[in-house]
């Protein structure tokens, strides 16, 4: 089959661009024994790819891209076209981790993305095949275990999500609400602030570009926060380190300030304010929790079932412009699940 792919043509040394990146054309391999080939329909775009467009990604972390290589670990849903794999025949819906390209030839049972995107059925009659990229998929894991268990919410915690208009921090906190929480959630824009407050009905939203954000987040919770589910880190951090009250919790869920900084940034200068209130910083990986697919399958399709759980998705058409959509996701263009639809093109 001819397909397509993205390669990466160069590290990037600070923000991304478009031409950091080509499209090419390759011959894709008939699959062998134990192998399926899939036609990608949808394909995943995450801000965690930033930290590997380099050399070397933060130790722990995911593998660096390799150049002039398909990027791979990146979550993808597509259509089985050929199958000589047991448990999967031509036209199962699956997902797996060799995504920004049209074709993959997936090997069965290997461990991808740290079990996160091992290749594995899914079921398109529960949701559409996107949203397995979205709230039934990693990015909703992370939302869920992040909140549940490495914040470990508890009954009567005020709540604050940043980069709450986004993929993970939007469904953060409508699990919040969900559970009766007051949730305040933060953005990079007024559309995504109204978007916070009238779509998802949080208790309060700010716009971090209106001030400081140690003013703004005092502002909508005078009280103090007990829980931080931590999409930014940086001033975020912070902030949110000077508002917890005794006892409080914060999820490390990423930092987003900082994927693009040439050298590393400096820790939250008021760290002390966690001995000084008994606070609990918790870093955690959604791939650390994939355990808990069913729980989540079994409570966000429910959810959404219901549609107590809203989804936005940021759409850009066609693999030739994923690059164009990394770029933007980083530049906060985006709102909710920013995803790529590969075409449907059949071989
Ligand atoms: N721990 C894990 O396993 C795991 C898994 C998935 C994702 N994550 C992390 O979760 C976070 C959210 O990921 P996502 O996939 O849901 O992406 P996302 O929130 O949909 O997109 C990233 C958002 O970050 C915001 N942003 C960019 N630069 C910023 C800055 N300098 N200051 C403040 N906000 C900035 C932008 O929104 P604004 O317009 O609001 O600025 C942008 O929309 C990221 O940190 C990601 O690395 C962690």
């Amino acid at each position: 089959v001819l397909s397509r792919q993205v390669h990466l043509v160069a590290y990037p040394t600070g923000e991304i661009r478009a031409d950091h990146f080509r499209v090419v054309e390759v011959e894709t391999a008939a699959p062998g024994p134990g192998d399926v080939l899939v036609h990608n329909t949808w394909t995943s775009v995450d801000p965690g790819m930033r930290l590997r467009l380099a050399e070397s990604a933060p130790a722990g972390y995911f593998a660096p891209f390799a150049l002039r290589a398909p990027l791979d670990g990146i979550m993808t849903v597509g259509e089985v076209v050929e199958s000589r794999a047991d448990g999967f025949a031509r036209g199962d819906l699956v997902w797996h981790a060799a995504g920004w390209r049209e074709h993959a030839v997936v090997r069965a049972g290997e461990p991808a993305l740290r079990g996160l995107g091992t290749l594995a059925r899914i079921d398109g009659s529960v949701a559409p095949a996107q949203a397995y990229l979205g709230p039934l998929g990693g990015v909703g894991l992370t939302a869920y275990a992040g909140l549940l268990h490495a914040a470990e919410l508890r009954e009567g915690d005020v709540v604050w999500v940043s980069a709450a208009a986004g993929a993970v921090g939007s469904l953060a906190a409508q699990i919040a609400k969900l559970r009766g929480h007051r949730v305040i959630g933060s953005a990079g824009s007024p559309a995504k602030t109204a978007f916070l407050r009238e779509e998802l009905g949080l208790d309060a939203a700010f716009d971090y570009h209106d001030g400081s954000v140690e003013e703004l987040l005092r502002a909508a919770a005078p009280d103090g926060i007990d829980v931080y589910f931590d999409n930014v880190g940086g001033e975020h951090l912070e902030a949110a380190l000077g508002a917890l009250r005794r006892g409080g919790r914060v999820a490390l869920c990423g930092a987003v300030s900082a994927y693009d900084a040439a050298a590393a940034p400096s820790g939250p200068r008021n760290l002390f304010q966690a001995t000084a209130n008994d606070l609990t910083l918790r870093g955690f990986r959604g791939s650390s929790h994939v355990h808990r697919f069913p729980d989540l399958h079994r409570d966000m399709g429910a959810w959404l079932a219901a549609g107590l759980v809203k989804t936005r998705e940021t759409v850009f058409e066609g693999l030739d412009r994923a690059p164009e959509a990394l770029v933007r996701l980083l530049a906060g263009e985006t709102v909710g699940k920013t995803l790529v639809r590969v075409g449907q093109r059949a071989p």
